[in-house]
């Protein structure tokens, strides 16, 4: 279990080793000296009263229990608070926390920790009317406490009154409303205290903490030892009570549970009302009683809102109505202090009661909220703690009897629970000896013989019956009661005075109480003139809270229920409403008498002990089985731990899979299995099974990180996939809208005139570039091809020509391709050479049988330079076979043998329209020429002629002949390499080369 280490015992007695009460105390001893309040019996949680303020409440710790298993964090209220929580919410059951232990225990605390954990681990979705619940149920614990409770000599903040707290949920599991019982407030307080005791808080809280005007208002002074109600116990200020700083959180808590101005003016009326009429003392005149002072029956026939002579009739006198008539009898002394002792506490009690019942008007549960799904309730019992002092009277009885009864409950419950657990299963189970005090409870409660009966009775009878006649009725009728003693029937016993005293032998003690009083307080009478007087109070909320005292005087009434009996049906009413419930035990330990941190008060201690029974229930807890859990539970805890369970069982039901398990890891011997749970016997197992499981978890977490992070690998890849995927389809879609948006620009491309030339190509997507270069090919392809059909067969060869030109020219000369037909042979025109061109021809026809070339290709004048940079007019001629260098002034004579087309390695040209024209010779001086002598003149013919050799020369596969262009040509003239350049300013009729330098030639020619 994550318990605690060993240092600090064991977590749960139903651990300890050997189950003894010494070992028991020795665990609770160190568990207490080691800050660990609180320790397990199974669910039942013991809480020692740390007398200190303990860093355990935190958020931190509330969020570390919330949802959790008692089991899984060390002990605490909180795990109680959750379980009950859970229960309820789970199981749509109604469940209740009952907090027991003797005054000064820290059972008061305890309540005020499981509501702030039950408020703090509800409303997640903050909603508004959840919060104003929880808030109103959180302040009503402020008011209350500081009206209904008072520094004792047991405790400083004693509860004085019982109170039981539904708190309503819906179905989500948020509180929605809730419900106060209280049960008879200690009113005699109000009245009388004991040495070192105070009276209710609320009297020094207002003294203390109402401002200057309100003190004014209520005439009242601050010190608390000038009224006689707060002055009897001498103990106006305790160290451990601010009572300024608490008045100011109580007016904060009124006025946020919903009080109005006027109703909290009242209650501090009410108040200083009940401080004034301590002091009103009577004496008497001639034969009647009267209040000696009258100034403070004025104050408080102020503070009511009455008429001060009415309050003062109703002080000295009463109004009986006898055979009709109504008259008014004076009071004897006794019957003064009675009456105004009787007054002041039926007030303050009355208020009390107001409270409650305004605090459950504002937390009443909105009927629209539980339309839908069923309501359930957590209630939290915090009643008045067992309590011995040294004067007991009627309170202490009926305090020590509610405690005898919330004992009976629980140990009916806690045995009850376990034996029907072990039945409904089919366990079979051994019953366990345990102290029932269903015989006290009876002493006090059974009719005709129990001791309120007793008491009633005597107070039905007419005429004076005193305390010690009730006395002597008790020793009569309970003489043999084990559990009643007395002087008579025991006159031995000393402590018992004569008359006076009875004592009862209580599960948690022996306690003496006294007669004096029994009757009274048992009768509870209040003088109908007081009911009266503040039935007609000018003030509302009075009136309110006496609506009795419209009852008219001869009106004969019944008589009234004694306090008694009120508070046994109360008692067995509450009982009753507990027994419908799943119930959660807090039972709390006084650790000494001096609110000591430290002190470990081992004999006050075992006593407790003993008398809440909590040996016996670790008992009932071991005899049977240790733990039980729900099949299905215990797999989810601990499959890990056998192959047969983990991850997942194969078994037909979880049952078979926890047998599996369970003879898996070999414990079958401290096993038992019923219908629906698992039992364990020995704590030692569980233990066993909590290592094991702890040793395991590492591995756990390793895999499930493993798990997880594979998921989000698997995760990850597959959003991956599917986004590449999303890519594709898109780029897909991409692609065929654009195909789509190009197909249709393409429709009847085949009939445009232009045949696509003018459509623009929209940019494609990027993976489509590639592809739509190859298409405009194509396109561009399929355009020349169309268009070339379209040329007549015998243009072909022009068209060849222009194209080879074309593709070495385009983009690097200027201006070359002009409209114009090419004509290749120009000096066999009559047009380009008018008077030569026959000559010519026969020139060529000579050289064509010689040279055996079958068509001039290109012919035209030119001026040539040679390598001694003299210019020569010639003429050139190329042929399919040769190129000729002619001279025309000498009827075209070959200048010498035509060089073979196989030797031309190469062109060059200008980039301008000058007719500059280098013909690379391989093995010779390269052929360097300006075209001249053109008609039309200065004609652009050197394209052409670059055109003819490159088609003359290209090879197949693409392989061009090298034409250079540029302003800066080589050329190879008489073995040297030469550079000649233009010179574009002059443009001279005829063509000129001029040297510059050994090998910079300039060619002043005019351009087109
Ligand atoms: N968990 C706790 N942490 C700190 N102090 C505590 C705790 N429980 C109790 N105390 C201290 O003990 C005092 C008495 O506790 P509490 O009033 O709860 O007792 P009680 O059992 O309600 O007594 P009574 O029966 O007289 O009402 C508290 O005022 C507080 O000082
Ligand atoms: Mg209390």
């Amino acid at each position: 279990m994550s318990f605690e280490g060993p240092e600090f015992g064991k977590g749960d007695f139903v651990l300890l080793d050997d189950l003894t009460i010494e070992e028991f105390m020795q665990n609770l001893q160190l568990r207490f000296e080691k800050c660990r309040i609180y320790t397990y019996i199974g669910e039942v949680v013991v809480s020692v009263n740390p007398y200190k303020s303990m860093n355990i409440y935190s958020p931190e710790t509330i969020r570390d229990y919330k949802n959790r298993e008692f089991w899984e964090r060390p002990p605490h209220i909180y795990a109680l608070a959750d379980a009950a929580y859970k229960t309820m919410k789970r199981y749509l059951k109604d469940t209740c926390i009952v907090i027991s232990g003797e005054s000064g225990a820290g059972k008061t605390e305890a309540s005020k920790i499981i509501m702030n954990y039950i408020t703090a681990i509800t409303n997640a979705s903050s909603r508004h009317e959840i919060e104003r619940v929880t808030g109103i149920l959180l302040k009503s614990n402020i008011i209350l406490e500081s009206f209904g409770n008072a520094k004792t000599n047991r405790n400083d903040n004693s509860s004085r009154f019982g109170k039981y707290m539904d708190i309503n949920f819906d179905f989500k599991g948020d509180p929605i409303g809730g419900h106060i019982n209280n049960y008879l407030l200690e009113k005699s307080r109000v009245v009388h205290q004991q040495l070192g005791e105070r009276n209710f808080h609320s009297f020094y809280q207002l003294l203390a903490g109402a401002n200057e005007q309100l003190i004014k208002e209520l005439h009242l002074s601050r010190d608390p030892s000038a009224f006689t109600y707060t002055s009897q116990g001498q103990a106006n200020s305790v160290r451990s009570i601010d009572d300024k700083k608490t008045h100011r959180e109580v007016v904060a808590a009124l006025r946020a549970a919903g009080f109005t101005d006027e109703e909290q003016k009242t209650l501090f009326k009410i108040l200083a009302a009940i401080l004034f009429l301590g002091n009103i003392e009577f004496e008497k005149k001639g034969d009647s009683v009267v209040v000696s002072k009258m100034d403070y029956v004025k104050k408080i026939a102020s503070l009511l809102s009455v008429e001060e002579k009415d309050l003062q009739d109703c002080l000295q006198s009463r109004v009986v109505a006898a055979r009709g008539e109504v008259i008014s009898k004076s009071h004897d002394m006794k019957d003064a202090v009675y009456g105004r002792d009787a007054f002041a506490k039926a007030m303050y009690e009355r208020m009390f009661c107001f409270l409650v019942e305004r605090i459950n008007e504002i937390l009443e549960v909105k009927q629209d909220i539980v339309r839908y799904g069923k309501s359930t309730l957590i209630g939290v019992l915090d009643i008045y703690g067992f309590e011995i002092f040294d004067n007991n009277s009627f309170e202490q009885f009926c305090i020590n009897y509610c405690n005898e009864k919330l004992q009976q409950l629980f140990i009916e419950l806690v045995l009850k629970q376990e034996q029907e657990e072990y039945y409904n299963e089919g366990i079979t189970w051994q019953n366990i000896d345990y102290f029932n005090n269903q015989i006290i409870c009876e002493l006090v409660e059974q009719s005709h013989k129990g001791i309120i009966a007793i008491c009633d009775e005597a107070c039905l009878n007419v005429g004076k019956v005193t305390d010690a006649m009730f006395l002597e009725a008790m020793d009569n009728k309970l003489k043999t009661h084990a559990h009643f003693s007395s002087r008579r029937k025991d006159p031995k016993n000393k402590d018992l005075a004569h008359d006076q005293d009875f004592q009862i032998v209580h599960y948690a003690g022996d306690v003496k109480y006294s007669v004096d009083g029994f009757l009274d307080k048992n009768k509870d009478q209040l003088f109908q003139d007081f009911k009266r007087l503040l039935y007609n109070s000018k003030n509302q909320v009075l009136t309110k809270m006496w609506p009795e005292g419209a009852q008219s005087i001869r009106e004969v009434t019944k008589r009234p229920l004694t306090a008694g009996t009120l508070f046994k049906t109360s008692m067995i009413a509450l009982v009753q409403k507990l027994n419908t419930k799943e119930p959660y035990y807090v039972r709390c330990i006084k650790p000494n008498e001096l609110k000591s941190p430290v002190q470990f008060d081992y004999k006050r201690c075992k006593h407790q002990v003993n008398y809440l029974g909590l040996l016996e229930n670790v008992r009932v807890r071991r005899a049977g089985y240790a733990n039980r859990q729900p099949y299905l539970r215990f797999l989810q805890r601990y499959k890990m731990l056998s192959s047969f369970t983990w991850p997942n069982h194969q078994c037909s039901s979880d049952q078979e899979a926890v047998q599996a398990l369970v003879t898996d890891i070999q414990l079958e011997d401290d096993i038992a299995y019923g219908k629906t749970k698992i039992f364990i016997r020995t704590p030692k197992t569980l233990v066993d099974l909590e290592e094991r499981r702890a040793q395991l978890i590492p591995h756990l977490v390793i895999l499930i990180q493993k798990m997880w992070r594979g998921g989000l690998a698997r995760m990850r890849y597959r959003r991956t996939i599917a986004m590449y995927k999303i890519m594709n389809r898109y780029k897909l879609y991409k692609m065929r809208c654009y195909l789509l948006e190009m197909s249709q620009k393409f429709q009847g491309v085949s009939r445009r005139a232009d045949l696509g030339k003018g459509i623009v190509w929209t940019k494609p997507p990027a993976v489509l570039e590639e592809l739509v270069q190859h298409m405009k090919m194509i396109h561009l392809k399929w355009r020349a091809g169309k268009i070339v059909t379209r040329i007549p067969k015998s243009d072909w060869p022009a068209v060849e020509l222009r194209c080879a030109a074309y593709e070495v020219l385009h983009g690097k000369r200027n201006n070359w391709l002009k409209r114009r037909q090419w004509q290749g042979n120009y000096l066999a025109l009559q047009n380009e050479n008018q008077s030569a061109a026959a000559v010519f021809t026969s020139r060529v026809n000579q050289l064509r049988s010689k040279d055996k070339f079958s068509e001039v290709k290109f012919s035209a004048h030119v001026r040539k330079v040679n390598k001694n940079n003299k210019c020569e007019d010639r003429a050139l001629v190329v042929t399919d076979r040769h190129v000729y260098k002619l001279n025309p002034a000498k009827t075209y004579k070959p200048m010498r043998a035509g060089v073979p087309l196989q030797k031309v390695k190469g062109v060059s040209v200008s980039s301008g329209s000058d007719q500059l024209l280098i013909i690379h010779i391989e093995g010779a001086d390269d052929l360097v020429l300006c075209i001249q002598k053109t008609n039309p003149e200065y004609d652009d013919r050197a394209p052409e002629a670059v055109g003819v050799l490159v088609k003359l020369l290209s090879g197949h596969g693409g392989n061009h002949l090298p034409v250079h262009v540029g302003d800066q040509l080589q050329c190879t003239l008489g073995g040297k390499s030469k550079t000649i350049s233009i010179d574009r300013k002059s443009s001279p009729v005829t063509p000129n080369f001029r040297k510059m330098t050994g090998t910079l030639l300039t060619l002043s020619a005019t351009a087109q």
